[in-house]
């Protein structure tokens, strides 16, 4: 039922306040301020030398951010990969550590292939699954769910920010148990995280904004995303979203590596589509803005009204999100990504819950 929606994917989108806010209260201990996972790991954090994730699409990108997230918050080294390579890759994985997998539906071929794999190895395996009956979860020596409820659009959107959740509250725990974060320092992350769903409530206004960029965006044979940090991955996954339903070419890059090639695509025709909060890196990504206007390129930026006032330069279009922790922000602009890709598709005529060529699970390798 898409209830007043006109796709699943519209509505899933819609639901990300609600499931997020479900995903929290169940790994979060509001009263005390804490992770609380919802039952026991059959592994201990502050003995792992190493963290090894695996996942495909959009699974692999919500990856991708938890890595910052694991190195930054636990200081625990995490090496990731998509599972149709690591699959194959005979990498060396030590007895007792732990590889990480994630998968909306939990019966991806690959990413199964690749828990069979690490299980062989004897490393300890940990799903973030939307699907608890699937065959991942029952592989799995433990199981964090997404509680995103069912996910119809075949563009993955409200399990992507439900991944984000779990994964975030899990490096938390993580660096709890290495002692690296503070009992304080814990707080105040999840003083930020139980603002989230009201933040996406909040990036949902903007959807009238986003319609009219995506008529721009629409015109465009080529989009480039670009991001620095955790809006690297969020790049990547902005680009998927694009290409997988509009069928729009779309790239995300480093916003660092644009000047190791990307940029000599650049010209009026191309909208590029920055990602960047006010965090550590804003002024960074500014000078590779600065690098895109000089350019000619079109600008758009997804970010906050304190880097739009601090930028100076020229734009196509400034989606607006409110201020926030830099460490959440990823689950906050999975909002303005997914509506943008979703309004190009839609302004363009396409089927955006069943495109072209993809299937919602992927069981064949
Ligand atoms: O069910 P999974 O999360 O394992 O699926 C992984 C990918 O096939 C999936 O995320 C795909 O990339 C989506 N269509 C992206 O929107």
């Amino acid at each position: 039922d898409k209830g007043n929606h006109r796709h699943f994917m519209a509505k899933e989108i819609h639901e990300q306040p609600e499931v997020v806010g479900r995903t929290l209260s169940h790994y979060v201990d509001l009263a005390n301020g804490r992770v609380a996972l919802p039952e026991p790991l059959p592994f201990d954090f502050a003995t792992l030398s190493r963290l090894s994730i695996t996942a495909c699409g959009t699974a692999y990108y919500a990856g991708l951010v938890a890595r910052y997230w694991f190195e930054s918050l636990a200081r625990l080294p995490v090496e990731i990969d998509v599972a149709s390579e690591a699959r194959y890759r005979e990498a060396p994985l030590e007895r007792d550590g732990l590889t990480l997998v994630i998968s909306q539906s939990g019966e991806t071929a690959d990413t199964l292939a690749s828990l069979r794999y690490a299980k062989a190895q004897g490393q300890h395996t940990l799903c973030v699954v939307n699907v608890p009956t699937s065959t991942i979860a029952r592989e799995s020596s433990a199981v964090l769910p997404t509680l995103a409820g069912p996910e119809i659009g075949v563009a993955s959107t409200k399990a992507f920010s439900c991944q984000l959740t779990v994964l975030l509250c899990l490096a938390i725990h993580a660096g709890r148990a290495r002692g690296v974060l503070s009992a304080e320092r814990e707080r105040a992350l999840i003083d930020a995280l139980i603002t989230v769903p009201g933040l996406m409530a909040e990036a949902l206004t903007r959807e009238a904004e986003i319609e009219v960029l995506a008529r721009e965006v629409s015109k465009a044979r080529d989009v480039l995303y670009l991001g620095r940090g955790t809006s690297y991955p969020m790049a990547l996954e902005g680009a998927l979203k694009l290409k997988e339903i509009s069928y729009i070419h779309a790239e995300g890059y480093a916003a660092g590596e644009l000047k190791h090639g990307p940029i000599a695509l650049i010209d009026e025709s191309v909208p590029v589509i920055v990602i960047a909060p006010h965090d550590a890196v804003f002024e960074k990504t500014v000078s590779n803005m600065q690098e895109v206007a000089a350019r000619g390129g079109r600008i758009v930026l997804i970010g906050d009204a304190k880097g739009a006032a601090e930028h100076g330069l020229d734009t196509l279009a400034t989606v607006t999100m409110p201020a926030l922790d830099a460490t959440v922000a990823p689950i906050v602009y999975a909002v303005p990504i997914q509506q943008l890709a979703y309004h190009t598709a839609v302004f363009m005529g396409k089927d955006v819950d069943q495109p072209r060529n993809l299937a919602k699970s992927v069981t064949v390798e």
